[in-house]
């Protein structure tokens, strides 16, 4: 039995792959939304994403497929793909079925990660997933990556950013003092909470020696990119900026392949910056452990018994309801 009253795979854009791990003619296979997928580059830098099996008699064009050009061949029998997936050339044959097709998934790249829209129907997609806001490269650090592989569903991982009431409990954060919606429309929604931090958050703390504040925002863009915008405003003068991008994309009906791209405003000169990078990220890394053995055993609560206090968490669920095919 599914543990979640609803398709493991909404639809929206997902990353499958980081830009720098491809190359023109390489050839990648994947697991994702409980397929077997191909990603590759053709030779124009052009990044595919296909069915993983070929029509024909069932290789995985993944294991052995070759790039050409603008085509992808099948290492069994040699037939040759083009980049819609349409098959163009069979060694040993005059003709090509006119049903030799294999499906191509809709691809975008987007400050450097490998997008593939999916869909339940097959159908377009309804909408472009945005460049980052907030972040830029001149700025800010390089990203830094991390990632899980967690038994959960990715609404949970929604829900997680709006639900400010666990935040001073599982993560130890100081005490809530905001909470507000941005903005609630389409395919993005913005959240904010403001939090106080005191003695018990050590690291500023200890670093600086006194109380400090933090502003965090959560951009959402569909249910597979959310940024955590974060400022933290020790004094009037010194500030510490981090911006994380969680990418968290589902394997297969119980597990979810969750990434995290890490980066802070460069801050007091490069030693200092790296050392805040690195220590930060940490903290980052820290607060997904936290949540992991909560999502990993809870229940999905259809109707949950909320108080006065609890975040936006219903407001998040009425926003995600668009992802999933009535
Ligand atoms: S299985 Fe692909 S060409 Fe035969
Ligand atoms: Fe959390």
């Amino acid at each position: 039995m599914t543990r979640f009253p609803f398709t493991s795979f909404p639809n929206g854009w997902f990353k499958v792959a980081y830009s720098d791990e491809l190359s023109p003619k390489k050839v990648i296979p994947l697991h994702y939304f409980g397929k077997d997928l191909v990603l590759f580059q053709t030779e124009d830098g052009i990044s595919h994403v296909f069915d993983a099996h070929c029509p024909h008699l069932g290789a995985h064009l993944g294991h052995g497929g070759q790039v050409n050009g603008t085509t992808i061949q099948c290492p069994f029998h040699g037939w040759v793909f083009n980049c819609e997936g349409n098959c163009v050339e069979i060694p040993y044959a005059s003709k090509t079925p006119p049903k030799a097709q294999i499906r191509s998934w809709p691809v975008r790249e987007v400050n450097g990660v490998i997008m593939v829209y999916y869909d339940a129907k097959g159908e377009s997609p309804t909408w472009e997933m945005p460049e980052l806001s907030g972040w830029n490269p001149k700025e800010y650090t390089d990203f830094k990556r991390y990632s899980w592989k967690i038994r959960t569903h990715i609404q949970e991982f929604a829900e997680n950013g709006a639900d400010t009431a666990h935040l001073p409990i599982l993560h130890k954060f100081g005490d809530i003092t905001s909470i507000s919606v941005e903005k609630n429309n389409g395919s993005s929604f913005i959240n904010t909470v403001g939090i106080k931090y005191g003695k018990q958050n050590q690291f500023f703390f200890k670093l600086f020696g006194r109380n400090y504040d933090i502003f965090m925002k959560h951009i959402w863009d569909g249910m597979g990119r959310v940024c955590n915008d974060v400022r933290v405003d020790i004094s009037d003068t010194v500030k510490v900026n981090t911006f994380s991008v969680f990418l968290p994309t589902p394997i297969n009906a119980e597990y979810v392949e969750m990434n995290l791209l890490f980066s802070i405003k460069k801050v007091f000169g490069k030693l200092i910056t790296s050392f805040l990078h690195h220590r930060l990220l940490q903290d980052a890394i820290a607060n997904i452990n936290h949540d992991i053995p909560v999502w990993e055993n809870k229940v999905y609560r259809t109707i949950p018994l909320l108080c006065n206090s609890d975040g936006p968490i219903l407001q998040v669920r009425g926003w995600a309801e668009q992802f999933y095919d009535q």
